[in-house]
């Protein structure tokens, strides 16, 4: 029986988990949260479509009793608080580092061979987290922000294109963060024409800045973060772990030497399967996308240093 486990039944959260369900990924999806009743009344509701939806997908919710999670194939952390208008993703750190490193320990002693998906903010910080604290071998800890974000490009392309949302490829890497992250426009195409060919050079660059501040022009709208896209993009990341189908998605990973980097986690194009982190590609980089990897890397890593500074490292 494959499992997936969600933990946070908010927005973002109990979106992944009716994702999950209604694509059928796992046999068994299991929602938790911290707050009586929210996981279980959520879980019923999403269970009450089944029949609506024709999925065959069970879903069950529960609070804080983590011998529910256990032996999950994948895991998924949403927990923590999302950001308000005008916060950056950054300034979650103090209240979500403790909550993330906590809810993964509890996780683990239910299903110590979990692939964990963090979808907390700050995403890359928290993923990091977890890679340092946890003991779990680095092929199996991914942030889902690349996907999200890549998630977010193609929206953009496709509006500027005026095409179908299924005809545009395009990968972010760098940090799940306003200023961090990067849209590859180079690399960017409709039905394999570059994109570059068919949109102007002020056209890409606007597509690349609503691309980068996609997530705060959201929480301006909606008064908290997004959480269809970033729910959906937790749930394709653990299809693509459970289904064993060696998708190439841009996440959040340890890098060892790939990109210049050591000793962090950061968006790079990655192939997902059974194992987690099948494979790390390494792309090409020209000399500007270089130097704004080399300077998203160093913004990670100095929000990556304010988990020492409050001793949660
Ligand atoms: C976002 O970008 C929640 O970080 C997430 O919407």
């Amino acid at each position: 029986m494959s499992k997936v486990t969600v933990v946070g039944a908010g927005n973002v959260g109990a979106t992944c988990a009716n994702v999950l369900a209604f694509n059928e990924v796992a046999d068994q999806v299991v929602i938790l949260d911290v707050k009586e009743g929210v996981s279980e009344g959520k879980a019923m509701d999403m269970m009450q479509t089944a029949q609506l939806l024709g999925f065959d997908s069970t879903v069950v919710g529960c609070t804080n009793d983590y011998a529910q999670t256990a032996d999950s194939d994948v895991v998924i952390i949403t927990s923590g608080i999302p950001r308000k208008p005008g916060m950056t993703r950054e300034e979650l750190i103090s209240v979500n580092a403790g909550i993330v490193k906590s809810v993964a320990e509890n996780l683990l002693k239910y299903s110590p061979n979990a692939v964990i998906v963090v979808i907390s903010n700050p995403m890359d910080t928290m993923t990091y987290l977890a890679l340092k604290s946890l003991g779990v071998p680095k092929n199996r800890i991914i942030g889902m922000g690349g996907a999200l974000d890549s998630s977010r490009f193609k929206y953009n392309l496709t509006e500027a294109l005026g095409c179908n949302a299924n005809d545009v490829e395009g990968m972010v890497i760098g940090g799940h963060g306003d200023t961090t992250m990067i849209p590859l426009a180079r690399l960017a195409t409709y039905k394999g024409i570059p994109v570059t060919n068919l949109l102007s050079a002020e056209k890409i660059e606007e597509v690349v800045k609503a691309t980068m501040v996609g997530g705060a022009t959201l929480t301006g709208l909606l008064g908290t973060s997004a959480w269809y896209a970033p729910g959906a993009a937790g749930a394709l990341v653990a299809e693509a772990i459970i289904h064993d189908q060696k998708k190439m998605i841009p996440c959040s990973v340890a890098l060892e030497g790939e990109y210049g980097q050591n000793d962090i986690c950061i968006g790079v194009p990655v192939v997902l399967g059974k194992n987690g982190i099948e494979k790390i590609v390494e792309l090409e980089l020209n000399d500007a996308e270089k130097e704004l990897f080399a300077k998203s890397a160093d913004a990670v890593r100095a929000t990556n240093d304010v988990l020492k500074e409050i001793n949660v490292l």
